[in-house]
């Protein structure tokens, strides 16, 4: 059962960004359901444990729509928000099938040798800098999955820095006005690209959302096109960077786990699932609204909108589900873990997400034999809000 009094997190502090685990665990002990006060402002209901965060992603009781979030909340549609992931079937399986036909494995696999590249090129200039040092972050978290965006995308040019700021603001849930004015900006800037993409087509993912028809003749409106794109940038941009420096992180204090991964690369697969389960990018995943009442571990979350957010990186951190679960063990079955969510909205850039971090992680090991953490882990500062989880820096010597 939950108390009266909402857990006011950002009463936590710093301590809470920088590692909400134990936070979260102690939540979980006392029970599934809480009533939070979000860093952000708002009161919400937080599931947490393995079993009952996955069946509440698969809640269909649970609406991704913003109409059907309580008025008390005052969201308000954003211009590029007709995508899959704030739509509830029968709406979302249009969406998913229409992107899915497209987005294919094929065309994933088809990146790997792009994504080489640009880690290559990328780790060429971290290497060049005499001081054999760098901030990982800047050097190649963050450039890879936004350059394999482009080339996914087809967009020869987007401006990176610009990107950078109106995604990273777009996702500051503590900031509204300032997520809501991000999204503005966003809509005329991918206007303009979908104008210029329509003039001149190629056989980029892009072009082929442009012109896909599922059998029926059905197609993604200009809204939703422009939705979808947004929405490719933004969830296949802000979660990828912190897979690679969260991951990276866990090996850099974890040197045995470093060590067997060195010794037997057949290890990387594995210890990728691990890096997810361990410390995902993602630690609660978007806005839930409740359409009827919800008996959840014995707490009922009213209907009529409450907002309820799932601790993914709870869940994954459950002992009941994953043995010895605080342990760092790439040699573990990390199989199940539900950082990629789980249900009808389970991430469909998976297969993307999964070929760029191996990649850059063997290629980081690879050239740098002698790879350390260059600041004390409790020096790191960690991005704020309960959406994404990552470090602004991380310092490393080469
Ligand atoms: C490590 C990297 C990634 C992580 C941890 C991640 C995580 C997630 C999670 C947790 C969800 C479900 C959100 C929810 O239920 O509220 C999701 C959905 C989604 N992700 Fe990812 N993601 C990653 C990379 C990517 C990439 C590279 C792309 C595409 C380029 C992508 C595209 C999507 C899309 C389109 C959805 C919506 C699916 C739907 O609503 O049916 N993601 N992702």
């Amino acid at each position: 059962m939950t108390t009266d009094a909402p857990v006011d997190l950002a009463a936590l502090g710093e301590d809470f960004t920088r590692d909400p685990y134990p936070v979260y665990a102690e939540l979980r002990s006392r029970g599934p359901v809480h009533r939070i006060r979000m860093p952000e402002g708002a009161d919400a209901w937080l599931v947490v444990g393995y079993a009952e965060s996955r069946a509440a992603l698969a809640d269909a009781r649970l609406s991704k729509h913003w109409t059907n979030a309580s008025q008390a909340l005052n969201f308000s549609r954003f211009p590029t928000g007709a995508h899959m992931l704030n739509s509830d079937a029968p709406v979302h399986t249009r969406l998913r099938k229409l992107v899915a036909k497209e987005f294919t494995p094929r065309r994933v696999e088809a990146l790997a040798p792009g994504v080489q590249r640009i880690t290559d090129g990328l780790l060429d200039a971290m290497l060049a800098e005499p001081s054999g040092r760098a901030d990982l972050v800047d050097s190649l978290s963050f450039p890879l999955p936004i350059s394999v965006i482009c080339e996914l995308l087809g967009v020869p040019f987007l401006d990176r820095e610009e990107f950078r700021r109106f995604s990273n603001d777009a996702l500051s849930s503590t900031d509204r006005a300032r997520s809501e004015e991000a999204a503005t900006q966003a809509f005329h800037y991918l206007t303009d690209l979908l104008e210029r993409k329509r003039a001149q087509p190629g056989d980029d993912l892009l072009s082929a959302l442009i012109r896909t028809t599922d059998e029926n003749g059905d197609r993604l409106s200009p809204d939703e096109l422009l939705g979808t794109v947004w929405l490719l940038l933004v969830a296949g941009h802000e979660t990828t960077v912190n897979l690679i420096s969260n991951g990276v992180l866990a090996l850099l204090r974890h040197p045995d786990q470093l060590a067997a991964l060195r010794a037997d690369y057949s290890l990387l697969e594995n210890a990728v699932e691990e890096m997810l389960r361990y410390d995902g990018p993602v630690e609660t995943p978007t806005y839930r609204f409740t359409t009827e009442p919800l008996d959840i571990g014995g707490t009922v979350i009213p209907g009529g909108g409450e907002l309820v957010l799932v601790a993914l990186a709870d869940a994954d951190r459950d002992p009941a589900r994953f043995p010895d679960a605080e342990r760092f063990d790439i040699r573990r079955d990390a199989r199940g873990h539900v950082a990629f969510g789980h249900g009808i909205h389970y991430c469909l850039g998976a297969p993307l997400a999964r070929l760029e971090a191996r990649i850059a992680i063997r290629s980081l090991l690879d050239r740098c034999p002698r790879l350390e953490l260059d600041a004390h882990p409790a020096a790191l500062t960690w991005r704020q809000g309960l959406l994404i989880r990552g470090p602004h820096r991380l310092p490393v010597r080469f």
